[in-house]
């Protein structure tokens, strides 16, 4: 085969070494248009894993690589006068330089043949080719030559950077967070050989426009830049080797990802490599490592599939479905860690203490979890758990420090025993809105099972508000008996605080029970439905009426009278139901709120009778007692509410007087397209909890004791809502502690011998697992 690969960068060089080593007979061609030993960029980071195939493909070019890696396990943060150092994290770096010069040698030794300061300007420049590698960077000509083939979808992302170097030696990968007067910089440090380090400076846009870093040369940036990190430089200058680049030197990151990597262009099949095809944000360090195990992938199709010219469309089909996966993964991770550095200025840096900074830092990725952090450095976690359980109120001896999920919570003068919280779920169990025997065993079984709140389920507050004939209601005085036995049962049986969430169904009511037919209007029995606007929710439900202010008086009144026998039933904590699609969701989503009076348009109109709702409630539930708001924090639909919206409703409910934001999403529309998956809730309570600072729930797909110690250890939340895992097991919090080798949580004295047992077994298993 003739191959041309068009970019000696990782990509290009390492392919070419691969395949010309595994099969000699292929004339294999490498054109770059840099000298050699010319190129932009200090170090880059490599993992373990990727080193690990580059020892199984070439074990010469690995072990050359290994003697010029520079190691270190520590990470260090300096953050408002502090420094703080944790260990185990384990990476390598290398220059690129260095690492280029290796790949073009060994591409040398294996009669490779490198053609540089040659620019190419298409792949129909080698017409000769079978084979045209497109691993020519982030600005691709190849790529850019056939827009509609590759789907090049690119995104400029808002923050600003530069990347320099220094003479100064770190000995850990150093950030730096400094605050100026027009916001925050970041700086990223790391080592990469006996003689320099990479220093690559960051901040938000309207800081660097603030400080006029748009008109200043690479000179004027460095010399800023040595200013304001003068404290860790230590008198050591900041150098650049992009001198090329002209006028200001500092960059957006560019987001890529491409619909498809291969194309047959008439004489040649081309396919896209490395950073040509996608890009991973430097925050998680994987470009390099991702143009290589592309690089390895492709040949090992070849090797499968077989090194003849007919076998290409077959190999190049497979390596993108492989490498695809591979690559969404790290790239999700990697949006991850970038988005952290966006916001980190206006969300964390200003707010969170140092320690909680730290850990929110070193989980900003979400793939690394509280018991990964463990394991790279139990003494550092096991100092973060010992100031967040003092934090909390506990006193802190030398024993196992209680996880950040089985400390107290304190609302109003309401303290809860952990941060774990039966979510509120729809039993359809009820009759006439009267709680039964049903309810209270389901609830009090889960109140013995250890959670610190014990929501019901959506009670509603007249038999018309409600969502099928089976819901729970407080309207009358014996639903409230009813309610208050429950109360009384969780209160003298357990540690739990018990919640009413009160809501009214609006368009989403008079629909048969779940396994009836979810959402679906009842065949008979059913009653006339009110909503913001007269949308119906499905095509076949019944239309409902848009409210009058004569409606709003009488629901008012209604929410009133619900509050009135809530305090009755002695529970201890109100949640206002303002998500999923419900009467007051109906309001604030711009999809179901088409009003033109002063209820629809604005903000302010959408917000303006839950608002009502919520102060009339709050004017008569005890003062020392806290209510939440369920928001649903994505409609997850054009058009809809997104999180800048329900951060918009936050910041009014929590000046009318709101405790928390309890942050769900969705169930708004039918044309909803969430995008679910492990925590997929937690960012919109995140930002709601850091940018609008108010207490909040993160709720949805958080079924471990690791997750919910993530969340609430980084500061993401306040409590964790766990829904469906509740239900297949009602000791969900007394099971995840005896998981994770917590034996001092308490379990209800009737079930101690129960607690030994299961304890003694989880350990024995473990032990007896067989090693993976
Ligand atoms: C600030 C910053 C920090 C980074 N840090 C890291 C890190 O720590 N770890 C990490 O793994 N990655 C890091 N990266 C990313 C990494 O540099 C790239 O992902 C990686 O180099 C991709 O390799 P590649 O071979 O696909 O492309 P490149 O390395 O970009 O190579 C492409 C080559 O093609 C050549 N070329 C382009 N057009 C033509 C043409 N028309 N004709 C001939 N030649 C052409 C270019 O000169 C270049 O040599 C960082 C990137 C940035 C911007
Ligand atoms: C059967 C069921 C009923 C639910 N009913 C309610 C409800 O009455 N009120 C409410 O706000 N959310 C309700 N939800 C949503 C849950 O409270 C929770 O937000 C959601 O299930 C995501 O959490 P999970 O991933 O832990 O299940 C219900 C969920 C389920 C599974």
């Amino acid at each position: 085969m003739r191959i041309v690969c068009i970019g000696g960068g990782p990509a290009g060089l390492y392919f070419a070494l691969l395949m010309k080593k595994l099969h000699p007979e292929h004339s294999i061609r490498v054109v770059e248009r840099n000298r050699p030993y010319d190129t932009f960029g200090w170090g880059v980071v490599f993992s373990d894993a990727t080193m690990i195939s580059m020892r199984q493909w070439d074990p010469e070019s690995a072990a050359e690589i290994e003697d010029a890696f520079n190691h270190w396990d520590d990470i260090e943060v300096l953050f408002k006068g502090t420094r703080q150092r944790t260990s185990g994290h384990g990476f390598v770096g290398i220059g690129r330089k260095k690492l280029l010069n290796i790949l073009q040698k060994r591409c040398e030794a294996l009669d490779v043949e490198l053609i540089f300061e040659t620019d190419v300007n298409s792949d129909l420049d080698y017409p000769d080719a079978d084979l045209v590698i497109g691993s020519d960077g982030l600005n691709s000509r190849i790529r850019n030559h056939y827009p509609e083939v590759f789907q090049p979808d690119m995104i400029t992302r808002p923050n600003r950077y530069i990347w320099l170097g220094t003479d100064k030696l770190f000995d850990a990968f150093t950030f730096d967070f400094r605050r100026t007067e027009h916001g925050w910089f970041q700086s990223h440090i790391y080592k990469f050989d006996d003689k320099t380090s990479t220093f690559i400076v960051e901040t938000t846009e309207e800081a660097y426009l603030a400080h006029g870093l748009d008109k200043m040369d690479q000179d004027g940036s460095i010399a800023f830049c040595e200013n304001l990190f003068s404290e860790v430089l230590d008198g050591a200058s900041l150098m650049t080797n992009a001198r090329h680049i002209r006028g200001s030197a500092w960059l957006n990151f560019n987001r890529l990802i491409c619909g498809k990597w291969s194309h047959f262009n008439g004489n040649s099949h081309v396919v896209l490599m490395g950073d040509a095809a996608h890009t991973a944000h430097f925050a998680i360090g994987s470009g390099t490592k991702l143009a290589i195990d592309d690089a390895i992938e492709l040949t090992r199709q070849f090797q499968i599939h077989g090194h003849e010219k007919d076998k290409i469309p077959a190999v190049l089909e497979t390596y993108e479905e492989i490498r695809r996966v591979d690559v969404a993964r790290i790239q999700n991770a990697a949006r991850n860690a970038m988005e952290w550095f966006e916001v980190v200025g206006r969300r964390y840096a200003d707010t969170l203490e140092p320690p909680q900074f730290m850990y929110s830092m070193l989980t900003r990725s979400q793939r690394i979890s509280h018991e990964n952090l463990r394991l790279r450095d139990k003494d550092w976690l096991e100092g973060f758990e010992r100031w967040f359980a003092d934090k909390s109120g506990l006193a802190v001896g030398n024993d196992r420090c209680l996880p950040p999920m089985f400390t107290p919570y304190r609302l109003r003068d309401v303290q809860l025993i952990n941060r774990i919280v039966v979510s509120p779920m729809a039993m359809y169990s009820a009759a006439d809105g009267v709680m039964n025997d049903f309810h209270i065993v389901h609830l009090g079984s889960r109140a013995l099972g250890g959670a610190g709140l014990i929501f019901a389920e959506m009670t509603c507050v007249t038999p018309d508000a409600r969502i099928t004939p089976g819901c729970l209601g407080l309207w009358n005085e014996e639903q409230a008996r009813q309610w208050k036995r429950l109360v009384d049962f969780i209160h003298t049986s357990s540690a739990a605080k018990v919640g009413i969430q009160i809501g009214h169904a609006g368009r989403k009511g008079a629909t048969k029970l779940a396994w009836e037919g979810i959402d679906q209007p009842l065949a008979e029995g059913e009653w006339p439905l009110i909503s913001a606007s007269a949308i119906p929710y499905l095509r076949n439900s019944q239309v409902p009426k848009a409210m009058d202010r004569a409606d709003m008086e009488r629901v008012k009144a209604d929410f009133i009278r619900s509050t009135e026998l809530a305090i009755e039933t002695g529970a201890d904590w109100l949640e206002l139901h303002c998500a999923h699609g419900y009467l007051l969701s109906s309001f604030l989503s711009p999809i179901t709120n088409l009003r033109d009076d002063e209820y629809g348009g604005s903000h302010q109109n959408r917000a303006r009778y839950p608002l009502e709702i919520f102060r009339a409630m709050r004017a008569i539930w005890p003062a020392d007692k806290p209510i939440s708001i369920r928001l649903s924090c994505h409609d997850w639909t054009d058009g809809g509410n997104t999180p800048e919206d329900a951060a918009i409703f936050a910041r009014m409910f929590k000046e009318a007087g709101a405790d928390l934001i309890d942050c769900s999403s969705g169930q708004v529309s039918k044309e909803e397209k969430p995008v679910y998956g492990r925590l997929f809730q937690t960012p919109f309570s995140d930002k709601i909890r850091n940018e609008i600072g108010i207490p909040t729930i993160a709720v949805g797909a958080i079924s471990e004791a690791d997750h919910a110690n993530s969340i609430i250890a980084a500061g993401r939340a306040d409590l964790c809502a766990v829904a469906r895992p509740h239900l297949a097991d009602p000791a969900w919090p007394l099971h995840e502690a005896a998981k994770i080798g917590l034996t001092s949580i308490p379990w209800p004295k009737q079930y101690l011998s129960g607690k030994t047992q299961y304890e003694t077994n989880l350990a024995r298993a473990a032990t007896t697992a067989p090693a993976k």
